[in-house]
């Protein structure tokens, strides 16, 4: 399976090099002159590494080819696919630096001695679907909160063994306590009707999944004021691209678009939403745990803030589908209405986004047309009792979406039906 030609500019090996020089030439203005704190060829564990995003950073990582190793751990809920890391598992050289584990971030007894043995830990584990939260959020808790909760303590006992000298590397060498690395979303901000939130306002969830999603961020902050962890937080913006599970919007209406089903939008379709791509969000991630600060919280926003009906838009004229496909249906309860974030502090750090939106959504269009079989088999099973209590109802009382392009004035339209251009995707 190939992610399209976007998908190979993610995370950049040479991205650290580039920003570990003094503060001068390429690192003038970054609060960081490029201390790493990763040990050389370090060991990962990535739990939720089996989902959308945490799979695209293995990949990617692994990919390189640097030494790097990772174990994964995931519970593989019905987001979680193995197959999302068969590329590597397909690859001799990168299947020798990893491994898979199934298990739970919420059990210590599979948790601990896999943080005994790595150098970060990176979260990536969470139920990650707004709906699904509303119609049952209990597994948001559990995993969001208490599984957090086990990977922190199991963090604070490797921390304590490191104070004590008595964690050992694999040459019998005393080793640094794990780096431990919360992946959080904008939705910890709740709506932001003007402006962009900058990461000392306030938390004010206001879906089930962001309230877990702001406790367990809670719970990190707490472990490094209590206990001195070294642990740091992202909150990354609406991602999208290649294996993102079709529940979520873009890959969602896009395979129902490929089959000439119904595309149900939300109300009115001007909730506003900053797109990011996968490989641009993995790679921030992994650039903030090199070389972020701990107990700092940093902003990925994508950068390309649209309303969700000028998105739709935007991917039917690249589908070459009609805008009568669209229904407007009765709207997500509590449904935020705006995120936007302010990136000053990552762009100061040193990461830029490195690929633009129409380069993106062209990629992401071009890999569900081309893995068609990926997605037929998790829209098969249990998808069915999903999708009618989600949209039964929805799609039986719903109605014609008025089409966007038909408000705008006509020498604005065409650049809608083709997609927005290149330089708003920067
Ligand atoms: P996803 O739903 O595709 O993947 C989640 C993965 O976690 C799955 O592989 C699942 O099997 C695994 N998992 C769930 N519960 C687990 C548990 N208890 N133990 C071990 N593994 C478990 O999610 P995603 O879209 O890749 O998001 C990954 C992370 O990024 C989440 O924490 C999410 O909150 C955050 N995030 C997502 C977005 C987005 O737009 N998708 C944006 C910002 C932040
Ligand atoms: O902002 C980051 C968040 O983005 C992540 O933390 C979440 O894990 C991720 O799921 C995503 O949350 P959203 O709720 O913004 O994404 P979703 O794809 O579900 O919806 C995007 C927008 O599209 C939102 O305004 C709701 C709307 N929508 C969504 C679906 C699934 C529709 O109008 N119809 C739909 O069928």
């Amino acid at each position: 399976m190939s992610e399209g030609r976007a998908a190979v500019r993610g995370l950049d090996p040479d991205r650290a090099a580039a920003t570990a020089g003094p503060a001068a030439g390429p690192t003038a203005g970054l609060d960081q002159p490029g201390v790493d704190a990763l040990p050389p060829a370090p060991h990962l564990l990535v739990t939720g590494g089996a989902g959308f995003i945490g799979s695209c950073f293995v990949r990617e990582i692994l990919a390189r080819g640097d030494g790097t190793r990772i174990t994964v751990l995931d519970k593989l809920t019905y987001a979680g696919d193995r197959a999302n890391l068969a590329p590597v598992e397909a690859d001799p050289t990168q299947a020798a630096r990893f491994r898979f584990i199934r298990g739970d971030i919420a059990d210590p007894a599979v948790v601990d001695p896999l943080v005994e043995e790595a150098d970060a830990v990176v979260n990536f584990a969470a139920e990650s679907h707004v709906d699904r939260s509303i119609l049952d959020p209990e597994a948001f808790l559990r995993t969001g909160v208490f599984g957090v909760h086990v990977l922190l303590e199991a963090c604070r006992r490797e921390a304590e063994r490191a104070a004590a000298g008595s964690r050992l590397g694999p040459r019998r060498q005393p080793r640094r306590a794990p780096r431990f690395l919360q992946v959080s979303t904008d939705e910890v901000y709740g709506s932001v009707p003007i402006g962009q939130a900058g990461e000392e306002d306030r938390l004010e969830p206001r879906s089930p999944y962001a309230a877990a999603k702001a406790a367990g961020e809670l719970l990190v902050r707490s472990y490094v004021v209590t206990y001195g962890l070294d642990a740091l937080i992202t909150r990354g913006s609406n991602t999208y691209g290649p294996y993102q599970h079709p529940e979520k919007l873009i890959p969602l209406f896009i395979t129902n678009a490929l089959d000439d089903q119904p595309l149900p939008l939300y109300g009115d379709g001007l909730q506003r939403r900053d797109w990011l791509y996968v490989t641009d969000h993995a790679g921030a991630i992994e650039h903030v745990l090199r070389f972020g600060t701990s107990g700092e919280a940093y902003n990925i926003p994508g950068g390309m803030e649209l309303a969700n009906r000028e998105l739709v838009a935007a991917l039917l004229a690249r589908l070459g589908k009609p805008w009568s496909l669209v229904r407007r249906v009765e709207d997500r309860p509590g449904h935020d209405r705006r995120y936007a974030m302010d990136g000053t502090k990552l762009a100061r750090l040193g990461w830029r986004n490195r690929v633009p939106f129409e380069d993106g959504l062209t990629a992401t269009i071009d890999w569900f047309r081309a893995n068609e079989r990926w997605w037929r088999s998790i829209r098969s099973g249990d998808w069915e009792a999903y999708y009618g209590r989600q949209y039964g109802a929805r799609l039986s009382h719903s109605r014609p979406a008025p089409d966007p392009t038909a408000d705008l004035a006509p020498e604005l339209a065409p650049d809608l039906r083709t997609g927005p251009s290149r330089d708003e995707g920067r």
